[in-house]
């Protein structure tokens, strides 16, 4: 059975590790062909070092007639649908998503009228899809909701063996309980596809050890035999990190169009304020300086002064669009940073120390956001950081390939959970004179430097915040 790739990444790639281990009786999976639009797709690459077909477009694979199987692995409906409707009809697709491979091997495995040879493949198929292929935990369960057959992933998962799981109830064995699982928290999605013999979806929400929300996505799909619903497979993945990128994704949103908006504002106010101000000036000039209305008009033109620096913050937040790169050591830059912000903290008696790698590549940056994020950064942590504390700065090489870390730790009150997600807000304030834009700013620097913000905190303890961000030969590439 030959089988091509549509997608290159690292799924690719993992797809081809796992048939090269499997040993096949009967049937012998193979890869032939690989197609991705980047040349540097490690599937791809391995492929290509494999002497295997490789083409950037997979439309090449319908005029090969030594195909047999397309797998679809970029998770695009779009390409899936377009490879249903070019293939030839002796060649089957199946698409990306793991749970919907799985469902549409297990249905191939439970066809009806199959020869020797596409039974064989078919189990063969099934037993790699269940073991190897898929990380997730699954679950294949009869319509009495008794397993009968489940993977490693699951087994490891609840630390249990095979003969402890198989002939069980599910929800005896995932939660512990007598009767089928219900309410808000634990709606049971097994129910709803053997009612209606649809698939399923629901999310459930388990605390860890820390108390921490683990997002659980429960799919679940029929198996039908000669038209009767004979049970289903269910797949659970813990989705907390795909919700958590979901979560970052809707406050940049939040934050590109509160720019958007005090882009507007700021400069509709900018001119009357400097209207209000020139008119105090020279009003003033005509009086006595001792002339109560002068000291008035000092109040005008000093907070008229106030709003416009008010006002230059918000310009400066929703100018971010255009950063001016250059090649710089950030060494450099955080260096003239902490020389910046030294007065501050020794007022406050804080230490500022910090670790610079020696061997950190330079990076494509805009010298005076970097500056403006990292000073934003100093500033904070001076500002939660009780006297006698410390703030500690260091850079090295990131674990991510050419990307480099700065990470600006302090000793500070810390932030608590509930307040985590709302500090990058632009106007998310505790202080009395904040304006609640130095985070927003901060976060809007990096993100247009291709890099990422995070931020560990324990309250009581110290706050962490780690920036990581391209090095300049990574940069370089993606302009
Ligand atoms: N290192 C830190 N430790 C504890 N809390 C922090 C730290 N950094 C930021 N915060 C919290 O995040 C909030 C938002 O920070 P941000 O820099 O955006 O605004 P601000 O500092 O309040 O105002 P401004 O930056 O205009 O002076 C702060 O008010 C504070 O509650
Ligand atoms: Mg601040």
């Amino acid at each position: 059975m030959n089988i091509a790739v549509v997608g290159g990444g690292k799924r690719c790639k993992d797809f081809m590790d796992v048939i090269q281990r499997h040993t096949f009786l009967e049937v012998h999976p193979k890869i032939v062909a690989v197609a991705d639009i980047r040349p540097d797709a490690p599937g791809l690459v391995a492929a290509m070092e494999k002497g295997l077909f490789i083409t950037s477009s997979y439309d090449d694979f319908f005029d090969r007639d030594d195909i047999d199987l397309i797998v679809e692995l970029t998770g695009s409906m779009d390409i899936y649908n377009d490879i249903l409707a070019k293939k030839k009809k002796n060649v089957r697709a199946i698409a990306d998503r793991t749970a919907q491979l799985f469902w549409e091997i297990s249905r191939v495995s439970t066809m009806q009228k199959k020869t020797n040879q596409e039974l064989q493949e078919a189990r063969a198929l099934y037993n790699m899809a269940l073991n190897d292929l898929i990380q997730e935990e699954v679950l294949v369960i009869d319509h009495r909701f008794r397993i009968i057959d489940t993977n490693d992933a699951f087994l490891e998962k609840f630390g249990l063996t095979r003969d402890q799981v198989i002939g069980q109830f599910c929800h005896k064995i995932t939660h512990h309980l007598e009767n089928p699982c219900s309410g808000e928290n634990h709606p049971c999605p097994l129910i709803q596809t053997l009612e209606t013999e649809e698939p399923s979806q629901t999310t459930h929400i388990h605390l860890d050890k820390d108390n921490r929300k683990i997002y659980y996505s429960i799919s679940t799909y029929p198996l039908i035999e000669e038209g009767d619903v004979i049970g289903a497979v269910e797949i659970s993945r813990d989705i907390t990190k795909d919700i958590n990128v979901q979560k970052m994704m809707m406050q940049q949103e939040k934050l590109a169009s509160v720019g958007r908006l005090s882009a507007g504002v700021a400069h509709e106010i900018n001119n009357p304020l400097t209207t209000i101000l020139t008119t105090a000036m020279l009003i003033q000039e005509d009086l006595d300086p001792e002339d109560p209305t002068y000291k008035e008009l000092s109040i005008i033109a000093s907070e008229a002064l106030r709003c416009r620096k008010i006002v230059t913050n918000l310009l400066n937040f929703a100018r971010q669009a255009q950063p001016d790169k250059k090649i710089h050591n950030i060494n450099d830059i955080i260096g003239s940073c902490i020389s910046l912000t030294q007065k501050q903290a020794a007022f406050k008696d804080i230490s500022v120390t910090h670790d610079l790698a020696d061997n950190l590549p330079p990076a494509l940056v805009d010298k005076g956001q970097i500056e403006q994020a990292m000073i934003n950064l100093i500033i904070n942590a001076v500002e939660a950081t009780p006297a006698g504390g410390k703030i500690h700065i260091t850079t090295r090489p990131a674990d991510w390939k050419e990307f480099i870390e700065v990470s600006v730790a302090d000793t500070g009150e810390g932030i608590d959970e509930s307040r985590l997600n709302q500090i990058f807000d632009p106007f998310y304030t505790t202080k009395e004179n904040g304006t609640g834009l130095g985070l927003a700013i901060t976060h809007g620097v990096i993100e247009q430097h291709g890099g990422v913000i995070t931020v560990q905190s324990e309250p009581g303890k110290g706050t962490n915040f780690v920036i990581t961000i391209p090095t300049e030969k990574k940069a370089g590439h993606e302009q």
